[in-house]
C-alpha cells in the first residue's frame, strides 16, 4: 500500500454524510432554516408599490415613497374608523376630513399603498393636497379636477385626529387585532405576529411622537379645508426647531393649496406664495417632504413621472359660456392693470413671458401688496439656511431656497378653479377680490364645492348640507386677514361694469 493511497471508503470519518440519519436531520433543518430566512429576508426587504400605467391614476393613487417613513400600516388605516367612529366628524370615515373617494376604490384619492419592511402601508401623495371638486349645482355630482387646490381636504383636523389616537387607551394590540379579525382581515401568520407584538405599539409610539412634535398646533387656529401651515410643521418635523420658543408672528402661517398645472413655464419664476424658490424641481421635492418622504425613502423615479407630467399639464377650461363682448372689454382693462404682474391669456394660450410681463414671477414687497403677513413671516432666514443644508451629499440637495420680503406675482392660469383667493384664501370670489378690502366679506364658509358662477369662486354662504358642516372663515382671526391687493393700481376703484368685465375675461384663463 503506498502512503499516498486514500483511506478506504468505509472508514468512519469519511462515510457519506447522508447515510447518517442524525446528520441528515440536521442538514434538512439547516436547509429549512435557510429557505425560511431567504423568504423572510425577501418578505422584509421587498419594497413594492402599487403601480399605474395611466398618469392620472398614478397621480391619484401612485406612491411617492412616503409610506415607509410616515405611513400607517394598511390594517391600522382600515380599523381606525371602526374603532373610533366618534373621532370622525359626521362619522363619515376618512371622508369626514375631506378625503375624496371614487367609485370602486378602496383608498381615497391622494393615498397610495406600498409593501415595505414586511407589511403593507399606506400614506399620502401629491393628489391629496392638489385635487379638488366642483359641483355645478347642489343637486349635481362633483367633478374631480386634478391639479386644482384640494378645496375639501381638512389636514389640520386629520392631524389632530391622529394626535388624539395616540392617547386613546383603546388603541392596544389586543383590541386592534380583534377589530381586524372582525372586519375579515386576512393576515398571514407573520403579519399576525407583527401586528400583535410590534406594529400597533410602534404606530402608537410614532403617533405619540407626532403629538409632541406638533403640540404647537394647539396654539394655532384650525386651518380649515383647503389650507395648511406649510412651513411650521416642516420646522418641527424636519429640523426639530424648538417650536415653543418661536415668536408668535412666526407661528401662524396658514396657506391655501395652490394649483400645480403648467409647471414648465414656471421654471425660473420665484414661486411658492412668498416666492422663496425659483426651481420647479426643488418645489416638487420639497412638497414630497411635506407629504412624509425622507431622503432615503423618496421615490425619485415615481416623483419624476409626476414632474414630467405636470410640466405641460393644462388647466381645465371654464365649463360655461363666456360673454365674448364683455370679456373683450375686460381684456383691455386687465392688460392695463394686471398683466404686468400676472401675465395673461392671449389667443388660445396663457402667455407666461417674463420679458414682456416683467414683474411676473418676481416678489411684490409686503409694504406694497399689504396682504396678511402670517405666511411670509412663518418662512424665516434660519429655515432657509437649514433647508439648503438638508441632504448634503445627494445630487438633488436644495440650493435655491431664500427668505423674501413679500408675496409672489404668480400666473393666473386656471384661476376660476383656484378660489378662495389670495395666499391665505381669505377672499371667496374673483369679484370680491376686485372690491376694496373693507367691502370684502368678513366671514364666509369654506369647504362647500358648489360653484358661484356669478362671482366666480365657491358659494360661500352655506354652512351645512345634509349634516355636513362647513368651515366658518373669520377674516379677523390672525393669519386670515383679507386686506391688501387693493387701491387704484389693483383695479378696486374701477366701476362695477369694468370689474364685471375683468372677471368675465379671467374666465377664459
Ligand atoms: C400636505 C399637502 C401637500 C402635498 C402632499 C403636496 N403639496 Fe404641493 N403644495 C402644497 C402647498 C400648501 C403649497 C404652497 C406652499 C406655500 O407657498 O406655502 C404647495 C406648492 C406646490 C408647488 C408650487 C406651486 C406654486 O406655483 O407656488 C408645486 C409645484 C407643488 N406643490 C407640487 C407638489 C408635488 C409634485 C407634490 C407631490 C410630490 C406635492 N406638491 C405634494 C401642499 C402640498
Ligand atoms: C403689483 C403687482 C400686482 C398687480 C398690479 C395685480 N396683482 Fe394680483 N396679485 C399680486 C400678488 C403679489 C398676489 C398675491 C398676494 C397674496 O396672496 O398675498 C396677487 C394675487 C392675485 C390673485 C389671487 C391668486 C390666487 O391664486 O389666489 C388674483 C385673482 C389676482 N391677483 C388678480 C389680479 C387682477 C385681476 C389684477 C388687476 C385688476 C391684479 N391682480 C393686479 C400682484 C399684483
Amino acid at each position: 500500500m503506498s502512503s499516498q493511497e486514500t483511506a478506504p471508503p468505509n472508514e468512519p470519518g469519511t462515510r457519506k454524510w447522508w447515510r447518517n440519519p442524525f446528520k441528515l436531520g440536521l442538514s434538512a433543518a439547516a436547509i429549512g432554516l435557510l429557505v425560511a430566512a431567504v423568504w423572510l429576508i425577501g418578505r422584509f426587504t421587498r419594497d413594492v408599490p402599487v403601480d399605474y400605467d395611466d398618469m392620472r391614476e398614478h397621480f391619484k393613487y401612485g406612491s411617492i415613497g412616503s409610506e415607509t417613513a410616515s405611513g400607517l400600516p394598511y390594517w391600522i388605516w382600515k380599523v381606525l374608523p371602526e374603532m373610533f367612529p366618534e373621532k370622525f366628524p359626521g362619522r363619515a370615515g376618512y371622508a369626514s376630513f375631506g378625503f375624496l373617494y371614487e367609485e370602486g376604490r378602496e383608498l381615497p384619492i391622494g393615498v397610495s399603498r406600498r409593501r415595505s419592511q414586511g407589511i403593507d402601508r399606506v400614506w399620502l401623495n401629491c393628489a391629496v393636497c392638489h385635487t379638488g371638486t366642483v359641483r355645478e349645482t347642489p343637486g349635481s355630482a362633483p367633478n374631480i379636477y386634478l391639479g386644482m387646490p384640494a378645496n375639501n381636504f381638512r389636514l389640520y383636523e386629520f392631524i389632530q385626529f391622529l394626535r388624539a389616537v395616540a392617547l386613546d387607551n383603546r388603541f392596544t394590540p389586543e383590541l386592534v387585532m380583534a377589530k381586524i379579525e372582525a372586519m375579515g382581515g386576512k393576515l398571514d401568520f407573520v403579519d399576525r405576529l407583527l401586528y400583535r407584538y410590534l406594529v400597533v405599539d410602534r404606530v402608537r409610539s410614532s403617533l405619540f411622537g407626532l403629538r409632541q412634535q406638533l403640540a404647537f398646533l394647539n396654539r394655532q387656529h384650525d386651518w380649515g379645508p383647503g389650507r395648511v401651515d406649510t412651513f411650521n410643521p416642516y420646522k418641527a418635523i424636519q429640523f426639530n426647531f424648538p417650536m415653543d420658543k418661536l415668536p408668535r408672528e412666526e407661528l401662524i402661517g396658514p396657506a391655501d393649496y395652490p394649483s400645480i398645472w403648467n409647471q414648465g413655464p414656471r421654471q425660473g419664476m420665484y414661486l411658492h406664495w412668498d416666492g422663496n424658490n425659483p426651481s420647479v424641481e426643488e418645489r416638487n421635492k420639497s412638497a414630497a417632504l411635506g407629504a412624509g418622504v425622507t431622503p432615503v425613502t423618496i421615490d425619485l423615479r415615481r416623483i419624476g413621472r409626476i414632474e414630467d407630467w405636470l410640466w405641460e399639464f393644462k388647466s381645465p377650461p371654464y365649463p360655461k359660456p363666456i360673454d365674448a363682448k364683455l370679456a373683450g372689454a375686460g381684456r383691455k382693462l386687465y392688460a392695463e392693470y394686471c398683466a404686468n404682474c400676472h401675465g395673461m391669456m392671449e389667443g388660445a394660450r396663457y402667455n407666461f413671458d417674463t420679458h414682456r410681463f416683467n414683474r411676473l414671477g418676481t416678489v411684490e414687497p409686503l409694504r406694497l401688496i399689504r396682504t396678511d403677513p402670517g405666511r411670509l413671516n412663518s418662512y424665516t432666514e434660519l429655515l432657509s439656511v437649514n433647508q439648503n443644508m438638508l441632504y448634503a451629499g445627494y445630487s438633488w440637495r436644495f440650493e435655491q431656497f431664500r427668505k423674501t420680503n413679500g408675496y409672489a406675482n404668480m400666473p393666473l392660469d386656471g384661476i376660476w378653479l383656484r378660489a378662495p383667493y389670495l395666499h391665505n384664501g381669505s377672499v371667496p370670489t374673483l369679484r370680491d377680490l376686485l372690491e376694496p378690502a373693507e367691502r370684502r366679506p368678513k366671514t364666509f364658509y369654506r369647504g362647500y364645492d358648489v360653484f358661484d358662477w356669478g362671482k366666480v369662486g365657491f358659494v360661500s354662504s352655506v354652512g351645512e348640507e345634509r349634516g355636513r358642516k362647513f368651515f366658518k372663515f373669520d377674516t379677523l382671526v390672525e393669519g386670515n386677514s383679507n386686506a391688501g391687493h387693493d387701491g387704484a393700481a389693483y383695479g378696486t376703484e374701477l366701476s362695477d361694469a369694468d370689474k364685471n368685465a375683468i372677471v368675465e375675461f379671467m374666465k377664459t384663463f
